[in-house]
């Protein structure tokens, strides 16, 4: 019990508050039901990480949604991604014919995203995007299409609202840096 009391008391720096999050996400919404007027939107949630996001996300939008979760785990602990990528838990259903829309936590090397994209693009979906509530562009090791991203950040490891630092601090309804 005492590391993960230790980690709770852990002070956190605001780096994006919640409402300017919730103000985001309210837009990122109304642009993608822009871009897909009238169709039903199926969501994949990329677990854990994406958890808040998603929840907010479909909570702000127009129209038909559906939605699915999947799971991805890059090799390595601590604040830096080894590179390879692998998935954890699929999908339940198939994406023939559907209009999908990835919802990814951050894009950091892009190398979980390019991963993704590939083996979903492979499943026959009507169209394919993909958004990010954050980017962090000069860490970026391949080139990967992002449609919807909510905030660029310099390259910080950050956490809270669904982003942790060793499973710890997700709950938080802020974008923060350990202190
Ligand atoms: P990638 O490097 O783009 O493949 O990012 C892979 C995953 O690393 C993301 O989906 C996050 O779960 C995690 N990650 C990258 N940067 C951060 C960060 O600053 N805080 C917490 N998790 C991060």
């Amino acid at each position: 019990m005492l590391p993960s009391l230790a980690m709770n008391a852990t002070p956190v720096e605001i780096l994006i508050s919640s409402p300017e999050i919730q103000q985001r996400i309210r837009e990122l919404a109304a642009e993608i039901r822009r871009d897909l007027p009238g169709e039903d939107i199926h969501f994949i949630c990329v677990l854990k990480g994406a958890f808040l996001f998603l929840a907010d996300l479909v909570r702000a939008m127009d129209g038909g949604v559906t939605m699915d979760f999947m799971a991805m785990s890059s090799y390595g602990a601590g604040t830096t991604s080894s590179g390879e990528v692998r998935l954890v838990k699929d999908l339940d259903a198939g994406l023939e014919g559907r209009h999908v829309v990835i919802v990814e936590d951050i894009v950091d090397t892009g190398l979980t995203l390019h991963y993704l994209q590939d083996i979903l693009r492979a499943r026959g979906p009507k169209s394919l995007r993909t958004a990010c509530l954050l980017s962090k562009p000069s860490r970026r090791q391949v080139d990967v299409q992002v449609e919807y991203v909510g905030f660029t950040i310099e390259d910080r490891f950050v956490v809270g609202f669904g982003l942790d630092y060793d499973e710890h601090h997700r709950n938080l309804p802020f974008i923060g840096v350990i202190a």
